[in-house]
């Protein structure tokens, strides 16, 4: 399964890749969960990406792509990903199927999550995030003790630093310039989806299943 999740910030992109990895035993390559684990350990990738992420600007393109190409290169992923949060401008798409030519993989399909701005800025407002394993949680479902301890590992839930409102007004700005011009560029691969995202999870989860199994091709690798 090769898929790539698409929308703009606190959509649920993070969520549906983690439940399609269990459904496909796939990998999850989030650009987003790769930088924050880079600035948590502070290595040069981490040092230069923080201030963009922390004003809520895309990190510059050649970086991203040079960190996708090394997520690609191992056999694992490439046989089976969720790509989530990449690509996010129309440069990292065209240099994302470059690479596919190069190492002859097929995409399955590219997933658009759609979900109302307001609906955007209350879920990220809720969103807490273990610091540890970095499960996502949303203070609609948590109470007690859950509030601040991850059901998953027991580590620390945090509020993300570019969730607050002024920051994921930017980040909405930046997805509608520099990201959203890729619908067009995908829509006319054939592969391309839109999905409503402002339902329930679980029925999230159910369409975009729907949808994979009714266009399941073989094989994946290009001729
Ligand atoms: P990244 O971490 O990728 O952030 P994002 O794309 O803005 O997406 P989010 O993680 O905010 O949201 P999501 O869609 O995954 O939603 P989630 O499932 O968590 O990137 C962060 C930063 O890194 C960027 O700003 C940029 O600086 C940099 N970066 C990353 N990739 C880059 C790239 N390719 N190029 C350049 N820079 C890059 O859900 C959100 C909340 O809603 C959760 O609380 C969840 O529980 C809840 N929820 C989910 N689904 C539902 C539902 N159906 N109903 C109700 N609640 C729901």
């Amino acid at each position: 399964m090769r898929i790539i999740l698409f929308g703009p910030p606190g959509v649920g992109k993070g969520t549906q890749a983690k439940l399609l990895t269990e459904e496909f035993d796939s990998v999850h390559i989030s650009t987003g969960d790769l930088l924050r684990e880079a600035v948590k350990n502070r290595t040069p990738l981490g040092v230069k990406a923080k201030s963009y992420m922390d004003a809520g600007n895309l990190v510059p393109d050649d970086v991203m792509i040079g960190l996708i190409e090394e997520m690609l290169n191992s056999d694992r992923a490439r046989n089976s990903f969720i790509l989530d949060g990449f690509p996010r401008t129309v440069a990292q798409a065209k240099a994302l199927d470059d690479m596919f030519d190069r190492m002859g993989i097929k995409l399955d399909g590219v997933m658009s999550l759609r979900v109302d701005h307001e609906e955007v800025v209350r879920r990220l407002n809720n969103r807490r995030m273990c610091r540890t394993c970095g499960r996502i949680y949303s203070l609609d479902h948590l109470k007690g003790k859950e509030l601040t301890q991850c059901r998953n590992c027991g580590g620390e839930l945090y509020h993300r630093e570019d969730d607050m409102p002024d920051t994921v007004k930017h980040r909405l700005e930046v997805y509608l310039k520099q990201t959203k011009p890729l619908k067009d560029f995908y829509r006319q691969s054939g592969r391309f989806i839109q999905i409503d995202g402002m339902q329930e999870i679980g029925y999230v989860h159910k369409m975009i299943l729907d949808w994979i199994y009714r266009n399941r091709t073989q094989p994946h690798i290009a001729d």
